[in-house]
């Protein structure tokens, strides 16, 4: 029997701790329905949560069957992080041989009874789903980076805190808007961000990859996902628009941060642009020019 307090803290969503085994058999299922184009998998696991939300693209979605999860997005490759405290996952699909390709990242939060964790609906799924015309889109280009990389499970003794992995990313962030911050520790290799489908290279010195990056910008709206065992840590945030002067919303984004070893090894990047650029044009890239 819980006390009191912890099924208090359970409602108010603190403390929602999931088990791997479960997360990795339910973030597998995902892939199987989205293969398929089924959005019952979710519809179903949706209506077990009163306050169930399905977002694509900064889009609150009523009707699945409208839905990208009713539409057959088949991999060419992905993965699953899996955050045991959050009872959440994100999951990266990359379907470039498809007629239509597709790369998204899909945050879902799992809902789990507090007696004995066992998975029984999802409070929300937050999809950023790029295609073509979306900020350095290339499925092809994603593929073909991505087929190298290693996301083995780290050895526990070889793990970086959660509060380690998460600062990473949101160094990496906050960088963007203070060059006092100083540069993202990250390894000298493969020294680059798959951004979209292109590498942004970073520049090796010694055991470091050192990145060029805007110093302007501020990217509000952090949401996080992190998985010890990959040294993962997913941040959904928002990328400032292309006429923030005229309050343009900040565009739908998911950057995937691999850590090892308290720096950055890989960084994966998906940024739907909707109504905006994504900052093309507005963000001064100071390699970019
Ligand atoms: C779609 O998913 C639902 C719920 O998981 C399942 O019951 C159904 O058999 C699936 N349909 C197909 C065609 O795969
Ligand atoms: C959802 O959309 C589908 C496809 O357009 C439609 O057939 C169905 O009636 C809609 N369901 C609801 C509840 O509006
Ligand atoms: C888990 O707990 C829920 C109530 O919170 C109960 O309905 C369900 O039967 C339990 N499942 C198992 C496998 O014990
Ligand atoms: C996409 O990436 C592939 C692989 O790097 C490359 O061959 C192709 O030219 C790219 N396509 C475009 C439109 O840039």
């Amino acid at each position: 029997m819980k006390s009191a307090l912890s099924l208090t803290l359970f409602a108010l969503g603190a403390h929602a701790s999931c088990p791997r085994s479960v997360l990795k058999a339910l973030s597998a299922a995902y892939v199987e329905a989205q293969t398929v184009g089924n959005h019952s998998f979710i519809a179903t696991l949706g209506r077990s949560s009163p306050n169930f939300l399905y977002i694509e693209n900064n889009a609150v979605l009523g009707n699945l069957s409208m839905s990208s999860l009713a539409v057959p997005i088949k991999p060419d490759a992905h993965r699953s992080i899996h955050d045991v405290e959050q009872c959440a996952s994100v999951t990266e699909i990359i379907a470039a041989t498809q007629e239509h390709p597709y790369v998204l990242h899909t945050r879902i939060l799992w809902q789990a009874t507090p007696d004995n964790l066992s998975v029984t609906g999802i409070n929300l799924v937050e999809s950023v789903v790029t295609d073509e015309g979306d900020w350095l889109f290339n499925a092809t280009g994603t593929l073909n980076l991505n087929a190298p990389e290693k996301w083995d499970p780290i050895p526990v003794a070889a793990q970086d805190t959660r509060a380690k992995i998460q600062s990473l990313g949101d160094w990496y962030f906050d960088r963007f808007g203070d060059v006092n911050r100083g540069d993202v520790p990250w390894h000298a290799e493969p020294c680059y961000r798959l951004e979209g489908g292109l590498p942004a290279r970073g520049t090796k010195q010694g055991e470091d990859c050192i990145h060029v990056m805007p110093a302007s910008i501020k990217v509000p709206y952090r949401r996080y996902v992190v998985d010890e065992e990959m040294g993962a840590a997913d941040i959904f945030m928002g990328f400032p628009g292309l006429d923030r002067t005229q309050g343009q919303a900040p565009m739908p984004d998911s950057h995937l941060f691999r850590v090892e070893g308290g720096k950055v090894r890989y960084c994966h990047t998906v940024s739907a642009c909707v109504t905006a650029g994504c900052g093309i044009g507005e963000i001064d890239w100071p390699d970019r020019k």
